[in-house]
This record gives C-alpha cells, structure tokens and sequence, in this order.
C-alpha cells in the first residue's frame, strides 16, 4: 500500500523564460525561450510526492478560470486526489513570473491570485482525509492562519506535520513548535533565525534557532552541497549526488516531496534525506519544475 499524504498549499502557473542573464532593475534582456508550465510550491511538493509513490491528496485553490482547470487536469494525470482543490470565482489562479538564466540562477515573482483564498474551512473540508494521512505537508505560498490551522489539526490526530517555511514570509513561533519537521533553505534559514550563513557553524546556530522554538528536527537544504539534519540526537551533513544543474527552479519542492514520502514510508530520517538528495539531485538536471520531478524507478 503506498502511504496517503496529505498536502496543504499553493498552486500556481509559472511563466518562464530562459535567457543568457537575468536584468538588471529597468533593464530589458532578450530571452531565448519562453514557456507556461503548472508550479507553486505546494503543487511541486504535491507531484514529487505522488511521482515517487505516495497517494497524495491535494488540498488547494485555484481560480475559475483556463489556468486553474489545467492545473487539476494536470495533478489528476499525475494520480493526486483532486476532490478537496476548488475553483474561486473571485480570485485568479495564482502566477509566477520566472526568469532562468544560462548558469540555472533564476528570480520569481509570484503573485497569490486564489492561493490567499486557501482557509481554515478548506482545511476543515480535509479533516476525514487527514485522518487516513501518514503525513501532513505544507508551506507558506497560503494564508499563515491556514497552515497554522493544519498544523494544530495534525498535531492533535498525532500525525507528523512538516513545514517547508517558504517563500521567507512570517513565520510564528506556535508555528514552528508544532513541526515534526522544519525544512528552509540557506535563505529561509537564516532570513528567520538571523543567522548569516558563512560556515558549517553558523549553519548549525541557524538550525538550533528552529530547535529551540520547539521544532522536533529541521533540516537545512544546501543546494548542490546536500541538507544539514539537526535535532537533539544528531547533527549531520549528508551530501548529495554531484550532477551538472541545468534548471534548480523548484529543487527544494522535490527535496519536501520526496522527504515526505520517505518519512510517510516509515523511514528515519537521515535515509529520508539521502533520498530526497538524490530525488532532487536528479531533478535539477532536466529543464521545468515539474517537467523535471523524477518518477520512483529512477531513484529506487
Ligand atoms: O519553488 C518554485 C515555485 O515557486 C514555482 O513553481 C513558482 O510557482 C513559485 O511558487
């Protein structure tokens, strides 16, 4: 039986172009290619997930609109429940405007659109869902007040809850006491603990800001370097496969998904995070975000 998962989160259409640089402020660059793909961090997480062999149920908002009918059409070929996704009809489906250039270094704009629609009550909707769940993951592209809500709900049916703290948003400290597990990047990291990153030190005083506001493990995502796991047990760096990165836009989305799925099969969760290395490892040596989410054969 492959282990039910519940996501909470944002789903949005990315808007991408690839050009030899980014421009700078008031600057126009000419781009070699453009193209319109399904993104937002929930989504992402969602599809890894489901790729990698969880049944993953989709709690999200989109608007009425082509975009939003794409994006479930496109979860529903990827096998995710669909059920508890709804259309807004006074809010458009949420977009991110992402320019990629030639070294993989990109910039997003995202705009929320239906995603700020995500409430307490659509989570109240997945309460039944919940209960099945082996896990609950989600991020901060919704309301805070929502992914509070989850996690409250979580916590108390005694299913672990992990948090992807992004985009870098406001982050409550009841909040991270409720994470099984607490997964930011360099960025998000040091962004909330006000720590700069600048040695393996610094990044484990960032990692023992999450401990001590009550977060039970947190693991840091390195980019190409691997994660950082910490908790009162361990502290470790576990390095990921070396690959040559064409596209890392949505690399930490994969990282949550598989680290999820891993967790949702019952894995510790230092194996949790070797798999998720190489899951996004391989993932960001093909072009797209979810055009580049590797399926469980590839990854074993
Ligand atoms: O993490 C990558 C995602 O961030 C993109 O798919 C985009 O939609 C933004 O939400």
């Amino acid at each position: 039986m492959n282990p039910n998962i519940l996501v909470i989160g944002s789903s949005n259409t990315d808007m991408v172009t690839l050009s030899d640089r980014l421009p700078k402020p008031g600057e126009t660059v000419i781009a070699k290619e453009f193209y319109i793909a399904q993104g937002g961090k929930g989504a992402n997480q969602a599809v890894a997930a489901a790729r990698l062999g969880g049944e993953v149920t989709f709690v999200a908002k989109v608007g009425n609109d082509d975009f939003g009918r794409q994006a479930i059409a496109g979860y529903q070929k990827d096998g995710i429940n669909t059920d508890l996704m709804t259309q807004d009809s006074d809010a458009p489906t949420g977009t991110a405007l992402i320019n990629i250039d030639a070294t993989g270094e990109n910039m997003i704009v995202a705009t929320m659109g239906a995603n700020a629609r995500l409430s307490i009550k659509d989570v109240e909707k997945s309460l039944d869902q919940m209960k099945s769940a082996k896990v609950v993951l989600s991020q901060l592209e919704i309301p805070l007040e929502t992914t509070l809500y989850a996690a409250k709900q979580a916590t108390e049916l005694g299913i672990p809850f992990i948090l992807n703290p992004a985009p870098p948003n406001t982050l409550s400290d009841e909040l991270i006491a409720l994470c099984t597990y607490i997964i930011p990047n360099e960025t998000e990291a040091s962004y909330f603990s006000g720590v700069t990153l600048k040695s393996d030190l610094d990044i484990q005083h960032a990692g023992q800001y999450f401990i001590q506001k009550g977060a039970e493990n947190v693991i840091i995502t390195l980019g190409a370097r691997g994660a950082f796991l910490h908790n009162d047990r361990t502290s470790q760096f576990i390095t990921a496969p070396t690959v040559k990165a064409v596209d890392t836009v949505g690399a930490g989305d994969v990282f949550c998904g598989a680290f999820t799925l891993a967790i949702a099969e019952g894995k510790p969760a230092s194996e949790a995070v070797r798999f998720a290395n190489r899951s996004a490892s391989l993932a960001v040596t093909r072009k797209g975000v979810q055009g580049g989410i590797p399926y469980r054969k590839e990854i074993g």
